[in-house]
């Protein structure tokens, strides 16, 4: 058996230790290492160990880095089977191998101290050799591994060598659902270790909430003292523990760090040190005595070009990015990341369950036959694995649980691990999804559950319940986040959890035309791979943020600012609303008053970053109005309005609201005429007040107040003035038109500008949501190749029946066009013929005018797009994109872009002219149909025509998530039902 076979963890190195820095030299190894890639263990060359080994004809390739993303070999994606045969512990004889040289002189002095060598990361495994003496061999990609080297290193000329293996059988325990990629990843450091120095120590600060004190207590491997001069504390380690007296707490709202250090003779090692404790109590998960909730998201660590070797600059962008989204956790899945990530954490506020590297999901496949988890041979590797994260980052306040891995299903080896957890470290539960039983683990945790088995759960459960994977991201959606949202605040032991998952895992590539995409699995020629299981992220391989992180960030909104009685914007187009907002246990209200100042031109616009560009003043041509009922409609009268009140409620576990600056603004039809700041009296956490707002000056059309809280002062993660939370409330209900009802016929034009008429079209791309639930009847139903049949022509009624091809149900659609010279009303009924089964992707109309009309600008809900079930970040405004713009770039083309509740769209081209709609519709607009879309298979794949095709519709279905999870909830799917819409055409422009 070769050492790739073993099933050991590898020898020759150190025990592990925390990762810290110090004041003892150090000296990264990282940069160009020579590099040579061999199909396999036969094929590479001998004696690479050797000084007088001549590496002159390798390559180069930068450490840390995946080979696989620098030209040698090529990235292979599987989620859940091994892309090799299940026969463990062996692993194919081809197995790429990269040999790694390099050659370094000491920094002058060195020579006098012991030295470590450490690696961060090598992926799978690594023989290592400094000046031809073997050091070991090391598995456990995601983990470190350090080597005494005092003895053997020279002041010039050393010769560091590893071997690294694609595959070993340490690849058994790491089946991730990601890329398959190699090398050594991670940082390279050569670390001076002083005699009497400080190699390892684990501070433990608490907090006990009931008296507001701390208390310190450390564990190092020699005498040492302990300073933090902000408390006034210089004592030595033997005189542990103490009481640090009354302190402020660390928290993810309020990420207090206190600086010290702790000192030996020979060495000082800086500390950044977190008061808070963690605890199970009345089976719920607590922090410094209060019930969290943890709004999270699963991060793995990618990047589009480099792979797993993520830069810094990275990681702090995703840091600042989920702070900015109101996101407060992360679970490191599925292996601890780098560790500059979780001193990240710690920095800017966000609760972490860090995960261990270790995942046999492949197993499954072969019924979990010879699965390491219950196998004691592999006993070692799996504590080993445990060892290394635990003792790694032990230090971090930003840990509050510590996972044994992910879907490994359940064995006597994970119990041996949370057992040496345990015993370990006391003062953190222990996760793992996997044992359902909870036999071993401190909170039942689950993934996928739909809403409403987590209801049930939520009843019935003994632990403290989270959801370590819910609401997949792929593609277009997820939807449902409010109705997890509802179970999450309805009940204690429900407590959130964390979103599949933070980030598309694409890899940029360039087509032959020097196009830019992603690419996902099977893009690479591999023999079995999963496709874009792998592209389901709430942002975009470069890190744009998608659609789903918007709405995400309205769900997790830490304070809700809502209409008295409308918590939440539940009005639909079709289907029923959501249910009302559960907020329970609520103080009673107070009234507060309002100022009014000026109205400001530059009032930060509350939804998404990607916010429009300034919309104009009303557009000419708009005809008179009436006023009209609607559902707010006793506000609808003429005059000012001076009743008004919002409801501003408290969200964060921790912190009142005094960060947060309140602003409202009045807009008419989405034009701002008025704004001022609200005062917000202090708001408790889980308490909310009733505000007054002033007295709203008379508008002429529909109207709302958005009410918006930012920060109120620069914070480390985003600067003053950035958008928090928003909420409308309606001023003055819509105002609605009736133009002449001449008959007319099917017009081929609107005021010259040619267009295709607008025809029943119930077809969209399926979404990746769409894929595992309803695309497969909708094909079956024929619902993407209709046919339309003409009954008669009448006047200006046209009266058609619409079918798919083979199926006996069908659609009866009258099209009734009236108008004048300036106007065309279209009224169109739709009536279904006999029973259609399962839902339809849409119910509408599909136009298309020439391409040149590709500005867009709208009144309705915006600015991104939304679904029934994703559109609590689409906010009532006045909207102004191009039809490019309009587009959402998913990795892999699909069903986007809609926007909803729209009052009227206007398309026009450059100098003005164009089309003019109105009525009550959603809409999409694009450059190619809907089959093309649906063909597509990456962006590039898209190429505009000359047209722009329009979809007006009366609703659409819901996304849901069954990509992985529930499907569409009941109230938002869309099913055929007998329906009417009403719209209107003007010409725009000469
Ligand atoms: C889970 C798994 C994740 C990912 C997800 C689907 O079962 O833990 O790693 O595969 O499903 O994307």
């Amino acid at each position: 058996m070769s050492y790739l076979d073993d099933v050991s963890p590898g020898y020759g190195a150190l025990p592990p230790r925390a990762a810290f820095s110090s004041d003892a030299p150090s000296l990264s190894l990282n940069g160009d290492w020579r590099f040579h890639l061999s199909p396999s263990l036969a094929d590479a060359p001998p004696g690479i160990e050797q000084d007088t080994f001549d590496d002159s004809s390798w390559s180069t390739l930068a450490v840390p880095a995946n080979w696989q993303m620098h030209g040698f070999g090529k990235p292979a994606y599987t989620n859940v089977q091994y892309p090799f045969p299940v026969d463990p512990p062996y692993v194919p004889s081809d197995n790429p191998t990269g040999d790694y040289r390099l050659t370094f002189d000491l920094p002058s002095a060195w020579l006098t101290q012991p030295a470590v060598l450490r690696f961060d990361g090598i992926d799978s495994c690594g023989r290592i050799w400094l000046n031809g003496t073997e050091l070991g061999v090391t598995r456990g990609s995601r983990l470190p591994s350090e080597f005494d080297v005092g003895s053997l290193l020279r002041e010039r000329g050393n010769v560091l060598a590893v071997r690294v293996h694609q595959w070993s059988s340490g690849s058994y325990l790491e089946d991730q659902d990601m890329w398959w990629l190699s090398g050594i990843f991670r940082d390279v450091t050569l670390l001076a270790r002083p005699t009497g120095g400080i190699s390892d120590y684990w501070l433990r600060a608490d907090y006990d909430h009931t008296t507001g004190r701390g208390y310190l207590s450390v564990e190092v491997d020699g005498p040492a003292w302990l300073s933090i001069p902000e408390l006034g504390i210089l004592r030595a380690s033997t005189d542990l523990p103490i009481d640090a007296g009354v302190v402020e707490p660390w928290t993810a709202e309020t990420p207090r760090l206190y600086e010290g250090y702790l000192a030996s003779d020979h060495e000082r090692v800086p500390l950044r040190i977190g008061f808070r404790t963690v605890t199970i109590a009345d089976g719920q998960l607590k922090v410094n005595g209060k019930r969290i909730l943890l709004k999270g998201v699963n991060r793995h660590e990618h990047h589009p070009d480099l792979g797993r070797a993520v830069p810094y600059e990275t990681a702090l962008a995703d840091v600042l990015m989920m702070k900015q989204h109101n996101i407060n956790a992360v679970r490191t899945s599925h292996y601890p990341p780098h560790p500059a990530f979780l001193d990240l954490c710690d920095e800017y506020g966000l609760w972490v369950i860090d995960e261990c590297d270790l995942e046999t999901h492949g197993f499954s496949e072969v019924g979990w036959e010879r699965n390491p988890s219950d196998d004691p041979q592999w006993e070692a590797a799996y504590l080993d694995r445990m060892k290394r994260m635990v003792e790694r980052d032990k230090n971090h306040p930003s840990i509050i649980m510590w996972s044994l891995g992910n879907e490994a299903h359940t064995g006597r080896n994970l119990a041996a691990m949370a057992s040496w957890t345990r015993s370990r470290d006391s003062t953190r539960p222990v996760h793992y999804e996997g044992d359902a039983a909870c036999e071993y683990v401190d909170v039942y945790s689950r993934m996928y559950a739909s809403h409403a088995e987590v209801d049930e759960i939520g009843q019935t459960t003994e632990l403290p319940f989270i959801q370590c994977e819910y609401a997949h991201a792929m593609g277009n959606g997820p939807g449902g986040l409010l109705e997890y949202r509802e179970l999450f605040e309805k009940y204690p032991r429900c407590q959130g959890g964390f979103i599949w998952e933070w980030l598309d895992h694409g890899i940029r590539q360039v087509d032959s035309e020097g196009r830019p995409y992603f690419a996902y699995g099977g893009d690479f020629g591999e023999t079995i791979h999963d496709g874009s299981f792998v592209i389901d992220g709430l942002v975009f391989p470069d890190r744009t943020p998608s659609p789903g992180l918007h709405e995400l960030k309205k769900i997790f909104e830490p304070v809700r600012i809502s209409a008295p009685g409308a918590a939440i914007p539940t009005t639909q187009t079709h289907g029923t609303p959501g249910t009302a907002n559960p907020a329970a246990s609520k103080s009673p209200a107070s009234s507060n008053s309002a100022e009014t100042v000026a109205p400001q031109g530059d009032f930060d616009s509350p939804p998404p970053s990607t916010s429009p560009q300034a919309a104009p003043a009303l557009p000419g041509g708009h005809p008179a109005s009436s006023v009209s009922g609607g559902g707010d409609g006793e506000k609808g009268s003429l005059g000012a309005v001076d009743n008004l009140k919002v409801v501003v409620a408290n969200h964060y576990d921790f912190s009142g609201l005094e960060q947060l600056s309140f602003a409202w603004k009045l807009e008419d039809e989405g034009v701002e005429v008025a704004s001022g700041i609200l005062h917000t009296p202090t708001v408790q956490p889980g308490q909310e007040v009733t505000l007054d707002l002033p007295k709203m000056p008379e508008t002429q059309g529909e109207s709302w107040v958005t009410v918006t809280a930012t920060l109120a002062k620069d914070a480390a993660w985003a600067n003053a003035n950035h958008p928090i939370a928003w909420g409308q409330v309606n001023v003055k209900a819509r105002q609605q038109t009736q133009g002449s009802r001449e008959p007319r016929e099917v017009p081929r034009d609107i005021g010259g500008i040619p267009i295709e008429a607008p025809k029943l079209d119930l077809w969209r791309a399926p979404t990746e949501n769409d894929k595992p639930s309803d695309e497969e009847t909708w094909r079956k139903n024929g619902l993407h190749r209709l046919q339309h049949r003409l009954i008669s022509v009448e006047g200006g009624t046209t009266k058609t029946r619409v079918a798919p091809p083979a199926r006996a149900f069908g659609m009866f659609v009258t099209y009734t066009w009236t108008g004048d010279e300036t106007t065309l009303n279209l009224k169109v009924d739709i009536e279904p013929d006999g029973e259609w089964p399962g839902t339809l992707p849409r119910l509408g109309l599909r136009m298309a005018l020439p391409k040149e009309y590709g500005n867009v600008e709208w009144f309705g809900r915006g600015p991104n797009e939304a679904y029934a079930d994703t559109r609590q970040a689409a906010a009532v405004g006045r909207y102004k994109y191009t039809v490019d713009e309009m587009q959402t770039p998913y990795v892999v083309p699909q069903e986007n872009g809609n926007r909803t509740e729209v009052r009227w769209a206007e398309l026009t081209n450059d100098t003005g002219e164009g089309i003019r709609i109105e009525g009550d519709f959603e809409f999409t607009a694009r450059r190619w149909t809907s089959e093309d879309l649906d063909a597509a298979e990456h962006t590039i794949d898209l190429t505009p025509t000359d047209w722009i095709y329009l979809n007006l519709d009366i609703a659409q279905n819901g996304v849901g998530t069954a990509a992985c999870g529930p499907g569409v909830l009941p109230q938002y799917q869309l099913h055929a039902h007998k329906a009417s819409i009403e719209l209107t055409f003007t010409r725009l422009g000469s």
